[in-house]
């Protein structure tokens, strides 16, 4: 029987506590990678964690971080070198949506938002790239959005300028490693079946989204890996409808796409609130 993809590597999953995060660990864990799973909710990762241990007899670390905190990445690099866990598979999942207008959000909270979207993915990536160009394999996942390439719309301003952020730094990062073992692949779900929507506040507005436009959250991250571990990319749309919506952005013209958007459910409620 050939060796497991995973067999004697290690993942760390951002957000692993929920949703995509969750899918990702047990994509990975069926490819036999040991995991250390990260997120604020200590319980539901331990939870995990048995889970995974049992149905895959691969090793599973459970370290709570709360990545608003600007030394939370450099705090779990060093406990991960403190168990001696060297990192082969990056997954950058942890993320969340604000439901506020950017007018009306305190400073405090797009601060926050910017640590754990933009500047926590920049800084793990950072401080576990070299290990794995020194090993000569790594694997990096960052997950942006569809919401990447999305018209202008009202609400998600922070939101979308983050993903774009995520996207551009996968794509250039994996032209800087190129042909040394690391592949860096830039995820970009559309609405996804997860906790997201409800953490927002959202799913007044998300529920009158037609079932057609949605995807498992298995579904996206099965993608996702399964891309990443055979080095396609550096960007991938998750899923059929996506991939057409995605290919229609680049070609309709930018008035009539606005227009469009702008009927969107998440769009109107945006509208509102910012009156
Ligand atoms: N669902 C969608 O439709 C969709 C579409 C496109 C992209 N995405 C992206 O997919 C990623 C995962 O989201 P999801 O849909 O799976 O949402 P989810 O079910 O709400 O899960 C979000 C995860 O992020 C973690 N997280 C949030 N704030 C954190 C913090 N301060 N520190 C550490 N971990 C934190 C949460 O863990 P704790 O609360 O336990 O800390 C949780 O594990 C996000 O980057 C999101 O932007 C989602």
């Amino acid at each position: 029987m050939a060796k497991a993809e995973g067999a004697g590597r290690t993942a760390l999953v951002t957000g692993a506590s929920a949703g995509l995060g969750v899918a990702f660990a047990r994509a990975l864990a069926a490819r036999g990678f040991d995991l250390v799973l990260t997120a604020r909710r200590e319980d539901r990762l331990a939870a995990l964690a048995e889970v995974l241990r049992r149905d895959h007899g691969i090793a599973v670390a459970v370290i709570a971080a709360d990545l608003a905190d600007p030394a939370a990445p450099d705090a779990l690099v060093r406990a991960l070198a403190e168990r001696g866990l060297a990192i082969d598979v990056l997954v950058n999942n942890a993320g969340y949506g604000i439901a506020e207008t950017y007018a009306r959000t305190p400073w405090e909270a797009q601060r926050d938002f910017l640590q754990v979207l933009v500047t926590a993915v920049a800084e793990l990536t950072h401080r576990l790239l070299p290990g794995m160009l020194e090993r000569g394999y790594g694997r990096i996942v960052n997950v942006a959005s569809l919401a990447a390439f999305a018209p202008a719309v009202p609400g998600a301003t922070l939101y979308a300028a983050a993903k774009a952020f995520v996207l551009r730094f996968s794509e250039f990062l994996a032209a800087e490693v190129e042909g040394r073992g690391v592949h860096v692949l830039a995820t970009c779900p559309g609405f996804t079946r997860t906790e997201f929507h409800a953490a927002a506040d959202m799913t007044q507005a998300t529920d009158t989204i037609p079932g057609w436009q949605w995807q498992a959250a298995e579904a996206v991250a099965e993608e996702a890996v399964a891309a990443v571990m055979a080095g396609r990319g550096p960007v991938l749309v998750n899923g059929t409808v996506n991939r057409f919506a995605a290919g229609l952005l680049k070609y309709l013209p930018g008035g009539l796409v606005r227009r469009i958007a702008a009927r969107h459910p998440l769009a109107k409620r945006a509208r509102a609130d910012a009156r």
